[in-house]
């Protein structure tokens, strides 16, 4: 059983943010994950001159806790709408905590687009 510690969660990924490239909207963004390992793993947005191709903070933490074979996610602080569609294929049940409540991933997204809706 892992204890998560939301604040903990909330401090790395406001330290990330630091670590942000954002020279075009200059909003620095940090996101921290809990791997089911009991590592956390951060991220921060990676801008790019051609809008489109900016990578979400939550991109480069969850690619972080894939690389590290964490064996998926536990908990997550800050996920926009395209980062909750990575996550509820990569850690469905992971647990979101906004500070007033906590719930899974899968609720974030209601109706989201999953595996089995390719068949
Ligand atoms: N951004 C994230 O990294 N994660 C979110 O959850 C919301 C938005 C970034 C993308 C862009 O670099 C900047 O915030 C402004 O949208």
């Amino acid at each position: 059983m892992i204890t998560i510690d939301w604040q903990n969660l909330r401090d790395l990924a406001a330290e990330a943010a630091w670590s942000s490239y954002s020279p075009y909207s200059n909003f620095k963004v940090g996101c921290a994950v809990l791997g089911e390992d009991g590592v956390v793993y951060t991220g921060c947005n990676v801008e790019n001159a051609s809008y489109g191709l900016t990578l979400c903070a939550e991109c480069g933490a969850i690619s972080a806790a894939t690389l590290a074979k964490s064996g998926g996610i536990v908990a997550i602080v800050s996920p926009c709408g395209r980062c909750r569609q990575l996550l509820i294929e990569v850690s469905p049940y992971a647990l979101y905590d906004n500070g007033f409540q906590t719930v899974q991933v899968l609720d974030l997204l209601p109706g989201g687009f999953r595996p089995d809706d390719l068949v």
